[in-house]
């Protein structure tokens, strides 16, 4: 595409037309089309690319202002000078109001028409000039942007990876929680932001089990009602280490740390919370976190199947889980099954 700016000149008067036009003449910046029907000039304009259009007022099939209004509906950066025969108090308002940029009066002056023509011309230029800056700054806030949430992700990344040397609980279970509990956030009809969010906060979920006792953690047989109870700690030592962050992420990992034990007819702990007093985060990645602790082979106990591990959630509705989140689980199933094959343990 040429950089030419396009001069749509419109006037019934042939004599004002070709007078216009010999004033404007092509050159390297502009290319320069004339019409003497402003009907014409429209068909013009609706196809091709116009900049600047110079149009008189009075003209028998259509006035300036109708076909300005027209063409600033395609062009809204359209400059244009309008013609008037007298001083209309009128016609200069509504020009005005329909964003008309200079006026002129007949019969045309070609110096002052020049001038203004130039005039015009920077106006545009200079326009221009403010797009591509604004243009450039959105590219950079965007470039930034990103660059800040990749940060931000890395470091989430690290603080899981933490965790992890520490927690028997491998990285598949660590993806296909977060990919569970993102599945039910959009079931739920949270936004893309939100679903984002609990993705990268869900790994967050056990990284209390850092304060707790090797013997404990790594204990091979049932746990002891004592060593239960320290176990149980992780979730409020997951609270304290992620706790008064201004990060979304962390945030949301502080709510998921602390509440993703807790059950629906509130027998959970720690704090023993019920039904919807428990934060959405923690009610999804309960299910999600339960049904793969389920379905994984751990020191102490076999993988379930997928069967008798649905089975379980949809037997504990209402008691351990929220029954509305267990259904968008099991009306999703399909995408759960692609999740539960894709990240199987190596
Ligand atoms: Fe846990
Ligand atoms: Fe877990």
């Amino acid at each position: 595409m040429s950089n030419k700016l396009n001069v749509v000149v419109v006037d019934d008067e042939i004599v004002n037309l070709l007078l216009l036009e010999s004033i404007l003449s092509k050159d390297e910046y502009k290319n320069v089309f004339t019409f003497d029907n402003p009907l014409e000039a429209l068909e013009y304009i609706k196809n091709n690319k116009t900049d600047v259009l110079v149009t008189d007022f009075n003209m028998p099939q259509m006035n300036g202002i109708e076909l300005l209004k027209e063409t600033k509906a395609i062009y809204p950066d359209l400059v244009s000078i309008m013609i008037t025969a007298n001083n209309n108090n009128e016609v200069m308002y509504e020009a005005l109001e329909v964003g008309v940029t200079e006026f002129l009066m007949k019969p045309v002056s070609p110096v002052i028409f020049k001038l203004r023509f130039k005039n015009i011309l920077e106006l545009k230029a200079s326009l221009k000039l403010t797009q591509n800056f604004n243009r450039l700054l959105n590219e950079k806030v965007e470039e930034t942007t990103a660059l800040l949430k990749k940060s931000e992700y890395e470091a989430l990344e690290v603080l899981s990876k933490a965790a992890e040397h520490k927690d028997p609980e491998t990285a598949s279970h660590i993806a296909r929680v977060s990919h569970y509990s993102k599945l039910l956030a959009k079931a739920y009809g949270l936004s893309k932001e939100e679903q984002d969010i609990i993705y990268y906060a869900a790994p967050l979920h056990d990284i209390g089990k850092i304060g707790i006792h090797d013997n404990i953690l790594l204990k091979p047989g049932k746990l002891t009602k004592e060593e239960f109870t320290q176990m149980q700690e992780h979730s409020s030592i997951g609270g304290s280490i992620l706790h008064g962050r201004e990060n979304p992420y962390l945030q949301a990992g502080e709510v998921v740390a602390l509440t993703h034990h807790e059950r629906y007819n509130g027998k959970g702990y720690p704090k023993g919370l019920q039904g919807k007093d428990i934060p959405l985060y923690g009610r999804i990645v309960a299910v999600a976190d339960v049904f793969d602790a389920l379905t994984s082979k751990r020191p102490y106990k076999e993988a379930w199947s997928f069967e008798k591990a649905l089975n379980l959630l949809i037997e504990e509705k209402e008691r351990h889980f929220d029954p509305q989140i267990v259904e968008y689980f099991v009306e999703n199933l399909d995408e759960v099954k692609r999740i539960y094959k894709r990240f199987q343990e190596d």
